[in-house]
């Protein structure tokens, strides 16, 4: 998508112009959201109405205002071209999703990790998902693989009333349990001891979160997929730093630790994970 909207503002913007207005640019369904850098905010109108007029399957145009804040993680939106609507059918790894980006966060950028772990999944697994959003992760994982079964919490009422619909739409709702609240309280009060794999897909949040993944795992042990925003370094020198902060509670000892770069987030920020793998202490 990124090389035909290059071709399409080839002539309307200069060649760095063209950079930064790719670079921050993301199509969920049919809605296109750009990230136009000040100086180019005379011309915005002329970018949205050209994308319109040549991508057919971009139907609205917005562009993202403020950067993505607060607990839901939403962000601000100025309607630029097409149709006024937020709410739209995004596909990925043959599942369906409703998503309002309005009310939930959405990022089309997870959708290689979200595989990933998909395929690192085993049949039988019960799979922890802290933070769950619209429940990509969750419904794309019980799609794949049958034989597993998903707990998708998030505090966010939209994002929860969507996990629920999406699980439908994608016929899995017999697999993904959808809970509204805070991740803590629902592991604490419902899902102690329960999880072969929990994800914490909200780096803000994910090293004061940790130990209650940790509890939500099951008393043999299990998986926890960490998602950090980090100084760009070597994966190693990452994982000497964050270790020291994880709390891995009186159960359970490091069995073993990998991580990897996910995406680049900002200027020498990387989005990374790491999937850290812990077993029962033996007394
Ligand atoms: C970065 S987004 C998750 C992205 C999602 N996993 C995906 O693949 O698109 C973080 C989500 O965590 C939710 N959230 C924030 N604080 C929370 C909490 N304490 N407990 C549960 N969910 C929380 C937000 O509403 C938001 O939907």
């Amino acid at each position: 998508m990124s090389r035909l909207i290059k071709k399409i503002l080839a002539d309307k913007l200069s060649p760095e112009e063209l950079k930064e207005v790719i670079s921050g640019f993301d199509v969920i369904g049919d809605i296109a959201i750009l990230k136009i850098p000040d100086k180019l905010l005379p011309k915005k109108h002329l970018i949205a109405e050209t994308l319109l007029e040549n991508v057919k399957s971009i139907r609205c145009v917005f562009r993202q205002v403020s950067p993505i804040s607060g607990e839901y993680r939403l962000m601000e939106l100025e309607h630029l071209a097409g149709e006024d609507r937020t709410y739209t059918e995004y596909r990925e790894s043959g599942c369906r999703f409703y998503v309002d980006i309005a009310k939930v966060y959405f990022s089309p950028r997870l959708s290689g990790e979200r595989l990933r772990i998909a395929n690192l999944v085993k049949d039988n697994e019960v799979i922890v998902n802290m933070f769950a959003g619209v429940g990509t992760f969750s419904i794309i994982i019980a799609k794949k693989r049958k034989m597993t079964k998903h707990h998708a919490i998030d505090i966010n009422p939209d994002a929860y009333q969507l996990i629920l619909k999406n699980a439908f739409l994608n016929k899995v709702e017999d697999r993904v349990t959808a809970y509204l609240g805070d991740a803590g309280r629902i592991i604490e009060y419902q899902l102690s001891g329960c999880a072969d794999r929990v994800l914490m897909p909200y780096p803000e949040i994910a090293i004061e979160y940790f130990p209650f993944a940790v509890k939500a795992l099951k008393d043999e042990g299990g998986t926890i997929h960490v998602y950090l925003h980090v100084k760009s370094k070597p994966i190693k020198e990452v994982i000497d730093e964050v270790l020291p902060k994880l709390d891995f509670g009186k159960k359970f000892v490091l069995e073993d630790i990998g991580g990897r770069v996910v995406r680049e987030v900002g200027p020498k920020i990387d989005q990374i994970v790491l999937d850290i793998k812990l077993k029962a202490l033996k007394n």
